[in-house]
């Protein structure tokens, strides 16, 4: 990453020209019953309290024993968080509120098909199922503390369940984002040594029963060609009792979960009391280089900043009535729908499906029916409801007093859209920027603190102290507006520990950079590098500006450059192939494919399909591009690199730049005629 090509600009460094938005200020309701209203908050989690103001988060959780150790850098820069404190995610999310709120729904399932009943799972459901779903993980699948298993399932009421029922035991669950084809899922397994798969037999998108459990069948067959042997595949049933696959089940390894559940039935399994620093989850996230990362987390750490984090920014009380709808095989959907909320013993809306199904006022019939009072989405999702105009919303009576946007960069144009239309001019707004690797959100307005400003996610969350760096390392004047790699100088207990099996691409990919002493066990010689650009305004507050590494953000989703081009290159018939983003209204960035052909392989509109055919096989829809260019030649480098970047100026008409010093300039013009005509 400290390659520079020589007279390159890097994004970081391009000159910022917007302007400076005007703020909205919450209103005064929204800070009368806020759960933090107190500044000093920021005062308490100064660099001079690290780390033991970090107390004020875990405080909320219970736990068996209380930490000896707050914080330990022995192993740097694998931190570890409340050592010796003993804990379990399971307890803290059901068990510990069956007293005051048995009764109290947990989730509210809402199914795509809008005749279908919603499910109501109160806590003491919520107890049941997950204490027989562990129950079935343990004695039938065999599975141990410890233990990885791969959840590759859509939003149900069945996902959370079988989440709390791994951290019951101290198994650790990879979730796999349901949209992913079954090779993803694969490689996943593989990576995780995952020994059971759990999957479901089929879900609805868009009004489509889709066929899921076919995913299943090849994951196992990626896996079993990794050399490694999937013995169990358990699988949910959208309707129990009727199957809507077209998969067969396979004797002896394939099982339905309501077939074997009832075997379970009153069966209670105590929560294990485990180490706070021990795993409670991977989540795998698209990097630099080909591979996924499992970015791993842990138990006292990462459920400590959610529920700190959901309570005050989320503003989170456990009468409101909350909806995030993200999906929970993202990190958001742990964090901000799972973990965070039911540690708080909120009410957590989970829908089934897309929001424009069957028509752009399904979110707002669904926040109406349902008292939906804080609203949680993404950019492109906004983007999308925009679309169908301000008219669509308004037939709706809903209120929300808090809404979210997280995963991409919001457009002040938008963000005043989401805040004049959906919020109705009246809900507090934060704009949380964060990522897997970080548990929780990095920088966010603190919403009956701050003011709101468009575009902006706002200052550094308590506790965390941001520092922005240019490319040698020089710290950019703080509150310049001049644009670098934003780097958080010090460890905080949502961060990832390490990533799996990998501790060396850990600390390369998110240490290396700016490293100051790679022996330090010194927390201080150790920023961390998330690989994004930002700048900071007088005001301290933070924009983001983008990824600077080879990862493309699509409608909030991480996909890295590498792996589609990987995907494209199982196609024997290219030669090479080069993924570039390209801005989209709609989806923020989609991917723009270019690919040159094989000597003697003739240009067609059916190498164009295989190509965007591969990239759904191996990654999924969701990575679907927008363009497959099949150009004679990629421009080069005299050294024989690909100039991603003048591709990426032609896919969005913007200046290629000097483009003098390139192996084959005159491919560039032939590139041009070709796209932009
Ligand atoms: C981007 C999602 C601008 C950023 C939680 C980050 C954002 C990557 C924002 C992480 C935001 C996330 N404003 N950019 N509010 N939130 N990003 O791991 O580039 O799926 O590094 O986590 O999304 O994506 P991830």
């Amino acid at each position: 990453m400290n390659h520079k090509e020589p007279g390159k600009v890097t994004e970081a460094q391009i000159a910022v020209h917007w302007q400076e938005e005007q703020y909205f200020h919450p209103s005064e309701d929204f800070v009368a019953q806020a759960n933090m209203t107190d500044k000093g908050i920021y005062d308490r989690f100064g660099l001079n309290n690290f780390p033991d103001c970090f107390h004020e988060y875990a405080e909320l959780l219970s736990w068996y024993r209380r930490w000896d150790t707050t914080f330990d850098a022995s192993d740097a820069p694998c931190w570890k968080w409340f050592v010796g404190g003993k804990i379990n995610a399971s307890y803290n999310c059901i068990d510990r509120h069956l007293d005051s709120n048995r009764n109290k729904a947990a989730i509210v399932f809402v199914p795509e098909l809008e005749h279908e009943p919603h499910e109501v799972i109160t806590y003491q459901e919520l107890y049941v199922r997950v204490n027989e779903t562990a129950a079935l993980l343990r004695d039938f699948a065999g599975l141990k503390t410890g233990d990885r298993v791969t959840i590759h399932m859509p939003m149900s009421t069945d996902l959370p369940v079988v989440m709390l029922a791994c951290a019951r035991l101290g198994v650790i669950h990879s979730v796999v984002f349901g949209g992913f084809s079954g090779k993803a899922c694969g490689e996943r397994i593989a990576d995780s040594g995952s020994s059971v798969l759990i999957t479901t037999d089929g879900y609805y998108r868009n009004g489509k029963m889709l066929d899921h459990k076919v995913k299943a069948d090849e994951a196992v067959k990626v896996v079993s060609e990794a050399g490694q042997i999937v013995e169990k595949v358990l699988v949910w049933r959208r309707y129990p009792d009727t199957y809507q696959s077209e998969a067969p089940m396979k004797p002896g390894r394939d099982f339905f979960m309501d077939e074997h559940l009832p075997e379970f039935r009153g069966v209670r399994v105590e929560p294990v009391e485990l180490d706070a620093d021990a795993p409670l989850f991977l989540m795998y996230t698209s990097g630099t280089t080909g591979r996924p990362k499992g970015c791993q987390h842990s138990i006292g750490g990462y459920l400590t900043y959610v529920a700190g984090t959901s309570k005050y920014v989320q503003d989170i009380h456990p009468e409101d009535v909350y909806w995030c709808m993200a999906d929970i095989g993202w990190i958001t959907g742990h964090s901000y729908i799972v973990y965070g909320p039911l540690a708080l013993a909120a009410t957590s809306v989970i829908y089934e499906g897309v929001p424009t199904f069957p028509d752009a006022g399904r979110p707002w019939r669904i926040a109406e029916r349902l008292g939906v009072n804080i609203f949680h989405t993404a950019p492109t999702t906004v983007r999308m409801l925009r679309k169908f105009g301000p008219e669509e919303p308004k037939k709706y009576n809903f209120e929300f007093k808090h809404m979210t946007t997280v995963g991409e960069p919001i457009e002040p144009e938008v963000w005043r859209w989401y805040y004049d239309v959906i919020g109705k001019g009246k809900a507090a707004i934060v704009d949380t920027w964060w990522q897997t690797e970080t548990g929780g959100f990095l920088c966010s307005t603190m919403p009956a603190i701050h003011s709101m400003k468009p575009g902006s996610a706002g200052p550094a969350m308590p506790g965390i102290h941001p520092v922005i760096y240019d490319e040698d390392g020089n710290t950019v004047a703080e509150g310049s507006g001049i644009a670098g790699n934003i780097c958080i100088q010090n460890p905080w207990p949502g961060g990832f520990q390490t990533i799996w099996g990998d501790r060396n691409r850990y600390i390369k990919t998110y240490y290396e950079k700016y490293c100051k002493d790679s022996q330090s066990k010194d927390w201080r010689d150790w920023p961390y590098f998330p690989g994004d650009a930002a700048t900071q305004s007088s005001d301290g507050y933070y924009r983001i500006l983008g990824r600077v590494d080879d990862v493309i953000n699509v409608a909030g989703h991480r996909l890295g450059t590498k792996e589609l081009e990987s995907a494209c290159m199982t196609i024997s018939d290219l030669a090479e192939a080069a993924v570039v983003p390209v801005t989209d209204d709609l989806k923020g960035k989609v991917p723009d494919v270019y690919v040159s052909l094989q000597p003697g392989v003739r240009e067609s509109k059916d190498l164009e399909k295989a190509v965007v055919l591969a990239i759904e096989t191996e990654i999924g829809k969701i990575a679907r591009p927008k363009n497959v260019w099949i150009v004679p030649d990629m421009p080069k480098t005299r050294s024989g690199k690909i100039m991603r970047r003048v591709l990426a100026s032609i896919s969005n008409a913007t200046d290629v730049g000097d483009i003098t010093t390139l192996a084959n300039p005159e491919v560039v013009e032939h590139i041009r005629d070709m796209v932009q005509s």
